[in-house]
């Protein structure tokens, strides 16, 4: 892990230890934003700012810029009811990318405050196998399936500082190439 990740590996324990997260919106790009600014604040220059370059990963090219905040928009108001639509919005805001960088490891806590609000569990992202995690998330904007049965199978109501640093730690350790 280069020393930019070790920094924001310590802003985002930071966020749960001092309990700023209770002061991040559930649900909204605004709350993504707010994370995003918290996690690399003075790393990048576009902490909490929404991109208007196009990017890719792999084969999947991210929504295009042109239409990034109205598509945001939208998803801000998909339903977060049951464990499937959460699971939706999360894919979809995953399809947005919002952000240069920093996507995947700002958009999985936004991820655990919504299923917290509202099913009262999270995501026990330490039993999620980093390999298994991104062939579901590559496979996502086509078929929801994989990534749906791999977080109904790792929720856990354990809401201790332990299992959101565990889970942090892993989210980093998902991190993986730059983009092209
Ligand atoms: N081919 C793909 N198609 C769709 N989504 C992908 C693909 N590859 C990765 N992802 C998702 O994008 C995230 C990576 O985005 P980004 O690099 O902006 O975030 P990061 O926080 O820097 O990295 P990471 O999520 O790996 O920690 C992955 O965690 C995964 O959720
Ligand atoms: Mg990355």
């Amino acid at each position: 892990m280069n020393e930019l990740d070790k920094k924001s590996l310590e802003n985002a324990k930071k966020l749960f230890s001092t309990g700023d997260i209770n002061n991040v919106e559930v649900g909204t790009i605004k709350g993504l934003q707010q994370i995003h600014k918290y996690l690399f604040d003075n790393l990048y220059e576009f902490a909490g700012v929404i991109r208007k370059e196009n990017i890719s990963k792999g084969n999947f090219r991210f929504a295009n810029s042109l239409y990034l905040e109205d598509m945001i928009k939208k998803i801000e108001t998909m339903s977060e009811t049951t464990l499937d639509e959460i699971i939706d919005k999360y894919v979809e805001m995953n399809i947005a990318h919002p952000f240069l960088e920093g996507n995947g490891r700002s958009t999985r806590i936004w991820l655990d405050l919504i299923l917290k609000k509202n099913l009262n569990k999270i995501v026990n992202w330490q039993n999620i196998d980093k390999k298994l995690y991104l062939q579901a998330m590559e496979r996502s904007p086509i078929n929801t399936l994989e990534i749906k049965t791999l977080v109904e199978n790792n929720l856990t109501d354990d809401f201790s500082l332990d299992t959101f640093f565990k889970g942090i730690e892993t989210s980093y350790y998902y991190e993986t190439e730059e983009y092209y």
